[in-house]
């Protein structure tokens, strides 16, 4: 009896461990397998993670809990460099296309389809990656890994470019107009929580973003920095824009939000005679841009097929009405669509105003361009410029 009752003792003290020992690998096999896979994938965000649960932006909120533990544990692996997401991994897969609808468009019997390049990346969107990306690989031809950029404080290519540097592993500098430095800023919060190195300077020295001497004094400074331009539109920004031109479908209008004017360059260097392409200006006076758009795309000078329409400014830039406002939620409620009202807001309440017009023919197909910049509701709502 005593024999049996020790042997039962030594096979449950011998049994109790053997099956902590399968259950502890187990469990490591399971948590090892998720960090390759999360470091595979390279979704080292906890910076960001911590960011966005301040600044309140949808992603955290929206992160399960084993998503947050994901996120955690990829850290551990985040500071390998080799684990970081290779150059070779520029290619997003293409972004979505919605079919809006909506009574107006009924009524004028006009297909809306909106290229939601919002939807990109979960991080680099809409047309700042388009006009990143050949700029970034331009800068690993020459062998560089830091890049300078120039930005207002509230910038989507301040935001961009910052995700960029998270991502890719890479040295960032940011050049923006001053002349505070507002660290509780969310843009630049994030730029900073992102490694980005920013240098406030006043507007008269921000002015000189083009100017060649001083420039080249920058380049001097930052000698192992590739220089990217404010907004990122320049020649290799159009390669990019001509992505998104190739990803789009058969319209007979493409329209877009225009600022700098590259990617509305990009879009007519690559358009057929039979589709219109129109910008709409989102800043005041913005004529001038006409000028730019042919330097940047000089094929536009002998194009016929699109226009830069400057009537829907709505105040000028980084201004907006009520009315504008209430359009962009009504768009969110009733279309599924998020906008901002600096850039797509602005394109698409045009967009209602010209169909109102009947500027488009019955049948008429249109692709609009969601060029993304909905970081730019939460500096909106840090200036309580709007409120919800
Ligand atoms: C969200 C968004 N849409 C549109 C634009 C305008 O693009 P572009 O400067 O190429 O005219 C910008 C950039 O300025 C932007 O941030």
């Amino acid at each position: 009896m005593a024999e049996t009752k020790k042997d039962k003792g030594a096979i449950r003290i011998y049994s109790i461990p053997k099956n902590a020992a399968i259950i502890w690998s187990l469990l490591f096999f399971i948590v090892s397998s998720l960090c390759y896979v999360l470091t595979k994938q390279n979704t080292s965000f906890v910076p960001l993670i911590s960011e966005f649960t301040t600044i309140n932006y949808n992603l955290a909120s929206n992160l399960d809990i084993f998503s947050q533990i994901a996120v955690r544990i990829n850290l551990l692996y985040s500071h390998k460099s080799e684990n970081r997401m290779s150059f070779k991994k520029f290619d997003f897969p293409e972004s979505p296309i919605q079919i809006i609808e909506h009574p107006l468009l009924a009524q004028k019997q006009v297909i809306l389809k909106v290229k939601r390049d919002d939807l990109l990346h979960p991080h680099i969107a809409g047309n700042k990656w388009r006009k990143l990306k050949y700029n970034l690989i331009a800068m690993k031809q020459q062998n560089k890994s830091a890049f300078v950029t120039f930005s207002g404080p509230f910038s989507n290519h301040l935001y961009a470019a910052s995700m960029a540097c998270k991502l890719f592993a890479l040295e960032g500098h940011a050049i923006v107009r001053g002349p505070h430095l507002d660290i509780h800023n969310p843009t630049i919060r994030m730029a900073r929580a992102c490694g980005v190195k920013i240098h406030m300077v006043d507007r008269a020295t921000y002015r000189l973003r083009h100017n060649d001497d001083y420039l080249m004094e920058l380049q001097q400074r930052f000698a192992h920095c590739h220089i990217i331009p404010e907004g990122g539109s320049n020649q290799q920004a159009l390669v990019g824009v001509q992505e998104l031109a190739n990803s789009l479908p058969k319209s007979d209008y493409v329209m877009c939000a225009t600022g700098s004017g590259g990617t509305l360059a990009g879009l007519i260097n690559a358009s057929s005679g039979t589709t219109s392409v129109i910008g709409i200006a989102v800043l005041k006076q913005a004529e001038y841009l006409i000028d730019e758009i042919i330097r940047l795309a000089p094929k536009a000078k002998q194009k016929s097929n699109w226009q830069l329409m400057c009537d829907f400014h709505d105040g000028g830039y980084g201004k907006f009405s009520t009315a504008l406002w209430q359009f962009c939620k009504m768009m969110k409620k009733d279309c599924k669509l998020p906008l901002e009202p600096i850039y797509t807001g602005k394109l698409f309440y045009a967009l209602w105003q010209l169909l109102e017009q009947d500027f488009f023919a019955p049948g008429s197909h249109i692709t609009a361009i969601h060029t993304g910049g909905l970081q730019g509701l939460d500096g909106l709502r840090y200036r309580q410029l709007i409120t919800n």
